[in-house]
Parts: C-alpha cells; structure tokens; sequence
C-alpha cells in the first residue's frame, strides 16, 4: 500500500452526508487515503462522487458493514488506521415501517466495525468516528436545547437503533479503550440528498407540480444545517476533538415545517418564473407520522468553543443553492426518482 498518512475507512460514503465527507476529505487531504465502504442501498449512488472518484487516493469497497468477515478484509487489505461511520438506514418513515433494517445496519454493523477496530488497533494513534443524529435525545417542548448532557430519550425505530449504536461506540471507548468520538446533528439539506427527506421530496414535488405532502398540522420544528457544513464539522472533530468525547452539531436554525416549506415555495416560484402563491397551492395536508417528534434543536457551543466551528453560510444561501443544484441536475434526480422510487412514494403517500 502506498505511503498514505491516514487509511480512512468512510463507511455510507455513497450516501447524502457521506459522500460531502468524501469529497471534503480527499480534496483537502491528498495525503490521506479514503477508503468508501459502502452496500449501495437505494440511498447509495456513486454518481454522487462522480466529481471525485478519479482522484488517486480515493477506493471503493462495495460491502455491507453487517458482513464482520467483509469488514475485516477491507481492515486488511487497506491496513485502516480509522474509521468515519456513517453508514446507516437513515430515514425515520421507512423504520416505522420494518424496523429490523435498522437494527441490522444501525447497530450489528456498527458494532462489528467496532469490534474490527479494537482487534486490529494498538495504541491511540487511530480514531473511531462515529456519525450520529440529534434524534437520540427525544423531543423538545416550545423551549432548551439539547446538548451533550441531555438524557437519551429516543421515539423511533430509527432514533432507537442510533441510541443504541451510540452507546455501543462509548462501551467500546470505557471498556476496550477504543479511542473513539462521537457527533449528534441535527437535520442536514443541500445537494445529493435523496427525495424521500423534507427538503428534496418538496423541491421534486414543486417542480413537477404535484402535491406537497404536510404531516399533521405543519407544526412541528426542525433544525437545519447545510450538509457542507456538517461535512466541516466532521473534519474539525476528527482531527481536534477530544477522544471519548460526543460533540452537538446544529444551524441554530429552527423552522416550523409549515414555515419552511412557504418559504422554499417561494425560492422556487421566483427561480422558476411562477406567479406568487403558485407553487403554495400545492400544500396538502395528509396523516400525521406515527409518533412525530415535536421539536429538535441543537445547542452546538461546545463545538464552537472548543473547536471553533461555525456554519459558514446562511439557511437562505444554503437553501438558493441547493435548489439550484436540484434544477441543473435533471439527470440525477430522473435516476433516483424512478423505479423502486415510484413503489415507495405509493406505498408511503398513496393513501395518507
Ligand atoms: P443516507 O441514507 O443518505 O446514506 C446512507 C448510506 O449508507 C448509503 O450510501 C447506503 O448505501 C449506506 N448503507 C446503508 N446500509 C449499509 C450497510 N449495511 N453496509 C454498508 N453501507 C450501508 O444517510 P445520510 O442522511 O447521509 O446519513 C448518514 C449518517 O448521518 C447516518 O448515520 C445518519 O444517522 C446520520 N445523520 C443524518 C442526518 C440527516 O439529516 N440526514 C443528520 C444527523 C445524522
Ligand atoms: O435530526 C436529524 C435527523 O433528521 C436524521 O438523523 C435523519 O437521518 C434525517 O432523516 C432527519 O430526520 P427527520 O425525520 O427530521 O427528517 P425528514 O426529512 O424525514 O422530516 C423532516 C420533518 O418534515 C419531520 O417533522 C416530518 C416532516 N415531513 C417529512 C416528509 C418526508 C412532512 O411533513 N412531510 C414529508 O413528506
């Protein structure tokens, strides 16, 4: 293997977020071998690397990190001195509907990349970078934030199988001395993210002038974070933050789902040269998600003073781009929008 400073496995690197880490890891580290590890699920795609798979420290393993015997030889053949884990069933809709992927995934392929790690590791010169999400913590009221102390409370399938993922990651760090580190975000948008989440399934729908999907009253409030700069935060924690140690990753960004889905309305009736109110009028409110989380919000200071990170561009940037990115790349969007796509927005939105 050649002279690389760091083997990086990135598991789900063909995914929304991973494939940002990707890319932000092999153009600002060339120093840097990265290791893509990743089943291709229907969130998989490597077209979403397609600017970066030419660079020569870039590889590509097509295994599923549930595999313990796949996962010891892609250890093997690269000699991985770390890993960013990011793989996952992601999507809080699909868990209500057949949990066990999640557990499968979330957590015995979790814990099988833990168990690699702390067989071929000696020593702390490695680091175990666990990616996870907000949702661990529960549901918010009208008021607070959620940070690093806040009790795990977890409310979905999903949110189970990453509190559960989240906790194996810290019994490896206090019993087997795994030098691990954690990161809980919040909700993520911006180019390359699949059209089963808020944003680009709205984006899809504005475009193509078909109904906007609202659970319950609209009400319920997320937090949103250009994928970017998550992909940033990721970047300062690996290599600043402290081992065993999880860090809060949040926009300071709160919207209403109603409020949010007016606005990029808007954008798009502007982008698109509609009339006010056009695309507005696509609003439909349909049954309400089995046990929807109120509110999430992220209190993200301890990132931000020990390690200086900040978002780096507004919600309304971010947001402008993305849809941009959605309107300049037909191509894309006409790939992961057809075929088993069609199944899966009938069977989730056919008779809500
Ligand atoms: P995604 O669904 O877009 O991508 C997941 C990737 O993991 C896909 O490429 C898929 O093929 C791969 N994958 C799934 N199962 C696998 C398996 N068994 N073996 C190998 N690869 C497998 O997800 P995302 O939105 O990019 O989320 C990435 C990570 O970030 C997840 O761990 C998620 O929990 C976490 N997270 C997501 C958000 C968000 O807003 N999307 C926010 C906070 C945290
Ligand atoms: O908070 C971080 C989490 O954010 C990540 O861990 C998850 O992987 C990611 O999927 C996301 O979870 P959410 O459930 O918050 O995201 P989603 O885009 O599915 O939904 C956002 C909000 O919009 C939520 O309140 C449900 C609502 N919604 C969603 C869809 C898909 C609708 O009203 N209509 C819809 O069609």
């Amino acid at each position: 293997m050649e002279n690389f400073d760091r083997k990086i496995l990135v598991t789900g690197g063909a995914g929304f977020i991973g494939s940002h880490v990707v890319r932000r890891f092999l153009t600002n580290y060339p120093n840097y071998l990265i290791v893509n590890a990743d089943k291709l699920t229907y969130a998989g795609n490597l077209a979403n690397l397609s600017d970066v798979e030419h660079l020569p420290n870039y590889r590509f393993e097509k295994i599923d990190i549930v595999d313990a015997e796949a996962v010891k030889g892609v250890f093997n053949k690269y000699g991985i001195t770390d890993v960013i884990h990011l793989a996952a069933e992601s999507h809080v809709d699909r868990s209500i509907e057949g949990p066990m992927e999640f557990v499968m995934t979330n957590v015995v392929g979790t814990v099988n990349l833990l168990h690699t790690a702390k067989d071929a590791w000696k020593g702390e010169a490695h680091v175990f970078h666990h990616v996870s999400t907000d949702e661990v913590y529960g549901s918010l009221g009208d008021t607070g934030l959620f940070t690093e102390a806040t009790p795990y409370d977890p409310r979905s399938p999903y949110s189970a199988s990453k509190a559960s993922s989240d906790h194996f990651v810290m019994a490896f760090y206090h019993t087997y001395h795994l030098p691990v580190k954690m990161s809980n975000c919040s909700n993520n948008y911006g180019s390359h993210h699949f059209p089963e989440k808020l944003i680009p399934l709205m984006i899809h729908n504005i475009q193509n002038k078909k109904p906007l999907p609202i659970y319950g009253k609209g009400d319920n409030i997320r937090d949103w974070l250009w994928v970017v700069d998550h992909a940033s935060a990721i970047d300062a924690i690996f290599h600043k933050g402290r081992i065993g140690e999880s860090y809060n990753v949040g926009g300071l960004n709160e919207w209403t789902n109603i409020e949010l889905v007016k606005f990029l309305c808007k954008v798009m009736d502007e982008k698109l040269g509609r009339t006010t109110g056009e695309s507005e009028s696509l609003i439909t409110y349909v049954t309400d998600r089995a046990g929807h989380d109120k509110r999430y919000a992220i209190d993200a200071s301890k990132l931000e003073k020990e390690l200086g990170w900040k978002p780096s561009i507004t919600f309304e940037e971010g947001l402008s781009k993305t849809v941009d990115w959605y309107l300049s790349n037909h191509e894309w969007v006409e790939k992961v929008t057809s075929g088993s796509y069609q199944e899966y927005y009938e069977t989730m939105y056919g008779n809500r």
